[in-house]
């Protein structure tokens, strides 16, 4: 598989296997993507995966929190966008309604939405998570490191047939997190990372987002 390939190959998985990917291919594909560039070399990145019994209890507190109602009681660590412009509302809302169709999952089912949600509280079934954390106080410059490195992750996880979705939902409660894991106060969670191999055929695998054409992104001046 070349490099291109593998960009065009990666999507968000959604639906996993539960079963659990061994640690040599896990250890293989983390540190490897220790070669990810970073700003000044300063590597701000921490890697916790987690897997097993301490994942369980970690998606069982996850629904618990969840079940009460209150999406806001703990927040994240660093938090989620709630503000987009127009053009990223609409590719947003693009997007859930997409996922919903091919769930068949109508607007007014808030259960079957909901059930939705649970799912991404359970960390989509997946048999890891990558936890990436960061000194407390990071200089934003280490987001671009942290977005770099979980890339090339979920690049040469495709390599290996295994499948990944970045998971924001997976960092909404950085409590859970740290009580089941030795992550430790001073580390902040800024993104986690499911990944494992990909139930085949489930729809929400088979779903493809969209992109904008390339038009609205790139220029080229002076460039024959
Ligand atoms: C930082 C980040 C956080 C994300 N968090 C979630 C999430 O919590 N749940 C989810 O289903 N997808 C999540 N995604 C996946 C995006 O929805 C997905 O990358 C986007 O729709 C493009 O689709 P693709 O990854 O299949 O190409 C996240 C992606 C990024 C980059």
């Amino acid at each position: 598989m070349d490099v291109k390939e593998a960009v065009v190959a990666r999507k968000s998985i959604r639906a996993f296997s539960p079963k659990p990917v061994p640690k040599n291919v896990l250890a293989e594909i983390m540190e490897t993507a220790l070669w990810a560039p970073s700003w000044g070399n300063t590597q701000p990145w921490k890697l916790t995966l987690v897997g097993g019994e301490t994942l369980e209890k970690i998606r069982e507190a996850y629904v618990e929190r969840f079940a009460t109602g209150e999406l806001s009681i703990t927040t994240p660590d660093y938090p989620m966008p709630t503000e987009f412009g127009p053009i990223q509302k609409a590719r947003y809302q693009g997007l859930g309604r997409g996922l919903f169709q091919v769930l068949g999952i109508a607007r007014e089912d808030i259960e079957k939405r909901n059930e939705y949600y649970r799912d991404m509280m359970r960390c989509l079934g997946a048999p890891h998570v990558i936890y990436l954390h960061l000194d407390r106080g990071f200089n934003p410059y280490a987001l671009m490191d942290a977005g770099i490195i979980l890339q090339t992750i979920a690049l040469l996880a495709v390599e290996q047939d295994l499948g990944t979705c970045f998971l924001a939902q997976s960092v909404r409660y950085p409590d859970i997190v740290r009580e089941h894991t030795d992550i430790p106060d001073d580390q902040l969670l800024v993104m986690g990372m499911a990944i494992g191999y990909p139930t085949e055929d489930h729809p929400l695998n088979l779903f493809r987002s969209e992109r904008g054409k390339p038009e609205e992104f790139l220029s080229y001046l002076d460039v024959s």
